[in-house]
């Protein structure tokens, strides 16, 4: 399915994982793609139209209307850059709740496989290795405890001068994890030839490093 090599790098909410992924693309040269900010936008889209995150069939359809681009840094949703609109944490929420609608995430398939395109592509997500790219030749399952991500984002918000209350985060990043692990479709599991890398101790220029070492050896064997 994919001519050209995919690392596809999964983990749950707030692992770093969009960091790490966005620095091996760079140094690779390779493309990136960055399959949450298509769930975000989807919630987004779906609250603009009054549409319930839970109603499986409108969400989808809404979904079938939208122009979403990537542009440098920009996420465009119908030429309009809605990169910080998607980025809140009540977006993020919804974002988990309309992934659990099977028939959205059939949606979003071909899109997210054109983004496969040379030199190769490094991919960040839930069901990037599991579902959407299951042929990437390399697979890193990112993750840290939930008290490390939940802080994580909490020093995040802080610095955005954002509100921030460390409990109710912690809270959001439990809930989002048990539905994104709990859902029938394309669930949050580490596909079974994934490297698992905790962050817990870890900064994002060695995990960074490990996925360029790890990549090496393969183009090495
Ligand atoms: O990576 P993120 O926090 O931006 O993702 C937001 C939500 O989107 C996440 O809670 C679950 C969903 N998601 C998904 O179901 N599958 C993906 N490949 C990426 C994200």
């Amino acid at each position: 399915m994919t001519n050209f090599p995919v690392i596809a790098v999964d983990g749950p909410s707030a692992s770093g994982k969009g960091t790490v992924a966005q620095l091996v693309a760079t140094k690779l040269g390779f493309h990136y793609l960055d399959s949450g900010a298509l769930y975000r936008i989807v919630a987004y889209a779906a609250k603009q139209n009054n549409i319930a995150w839970d109603n499986a069939l409108a969400v989808t359809e809404c979904a079938k209307t939208l122009n979403i681009e990537f542009v440098n840094e920009q996420v465009l949703l119908n030429n309009l850059d809605v990169s910080s609109e998607i980025r809140t944490e009540a977006i993020g929420k919804g974002a988990s709740q309309v992934a659990v609608h099977a028939p959205l995430r059939a949606t979003l398939v071909d899109l997210q496989h054109k983004f496969c395109k040379a030199p190769g592509l490094v991919a960040d997500g839930r069901d990037m290795g599991t579902v959407i790219f299951p042929d990437a030749v390399l697979k890193i399952f990112l993750t840290a405890s939930t008290e490390t991500r939940a802080q994580r984002r909490y020093q995040q918000l802080l610095a955005k001068n954002q509100p921030a209350n460390y409990e109710n985060i912690l809270q959001d990043l439990t809930e989002r994890d048990a539905r994104d692990k709990g859902r029938a479709s394309a669930p949050l599991t580490m596909a079974d030839e994934a490297t698992l890398l905790e962050t817990d101790n870890l900064g994002v220029s060695e995990a960074v490093d490990y996925i360029l070492q790890k990549y090496q050896v393969l183009l090495n064997t």
